[in-house]
């Protein structure tokens, strides 16, 4: 199937993409722009060398009908692109142990991305408070938010998200906005008021060293 046949946005999307043959492009749409069978043909048309498939595990939560973009479970993401596609898959979304990494392979991923799983690690860059909201009981779950940049993103449900569920799409104002809002609310250590971006497995991160986690994803020595 070639991106042609496909009508309307995704004609309009093969045309930029189509002088990207000779470069090693793996195309990545995330939390701002989700992954589809259109774009992946698209992007296979223009001799991309992967796809990255970000799908979400359990039904996402949304505060607000309007805060996400359309999303599907990975499991059958990786099925719908992979009957449109010959491109590598890499699957991302939820990945935390060795058994996510085994079931995505079974379902035809050639790799995995993995960004929760890594965020408590010593090495990370999430600040201590951050790190902290993730192992702390007090937070219950995940949602999709655009309460402090003006485009979705999941995180830690907190005061500041369930206060503006109807938060509008506009990127990059309200992240300049909320920028003061956020810096001091972590400046008084308050946890109500910044982000804290997680993904679903937020719960199964921990604090061991990222090449131990590394091992553990991947069936090395450490997981043994
Ligand atoms: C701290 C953090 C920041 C993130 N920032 C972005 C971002 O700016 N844009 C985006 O598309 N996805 C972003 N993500 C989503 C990651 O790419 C996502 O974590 C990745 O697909 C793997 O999913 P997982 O976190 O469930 O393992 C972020 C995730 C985390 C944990």
């Amino acid at each position: 199937m070639r991106a042609a046949d496909f009508p309307g946005n995704l004609v309009d999307m093969a045309e930029p993409l189509s002088g990207l043959a000779r470069c090693p492009v793996v195309v990545a749409p995330m939390a701002g722009g989700p992954s589809t069978t259109g774009l992946v043909v698209a992007a296979s048309a223009a001799g991309a060398l992967a796809f990255l498939a970000a799908g979400y595990r359990t039904a996402a939560v949304l505060l607000s009908a309007s805060a996400s973009p359309p999303a599907v479970p990975l499991h059958e993401l990786l099925r719908d692109v992979a009957a449109v596609t010959g491109l590598p898959l890499i699957a991302a979304g939820a990945i935390m142990s060795r058994q996510d990494v085994r079931d995505v392979l079974a379902a035809g991923a050639v790799a995995v991305q993995c960004g929760t799983a890594f965020l408590r690690c010593p090495e990370s860059g999430a600040q201590p408070l951050h790190k902290a909201a993730l192992a702390d009981p007090a937070f219950t779950g995940t949602a999709v938010t655009r309460a402090f940049t003006g485009r979705p993103a999941r995180g830690l449900v907190n005061r500041f998200m369930l206060d503006h569920p109807d938060a509008p799409a506009a990127y990059p104002e309200v992240h300049f906005a909320t920028r003061p809002l956020r810096a001091a609310a972590a400046a008084a250590g308050d946890t109500g008021r910044i982000n804290l971006w997680a993904g679903e497995g937020y719960r199964a991160a921990t604090e061991r060293p990222a090449a131990e986690i590394v091992e553990l994803l991947s069936g090395g020595p450490a997981s043994g």
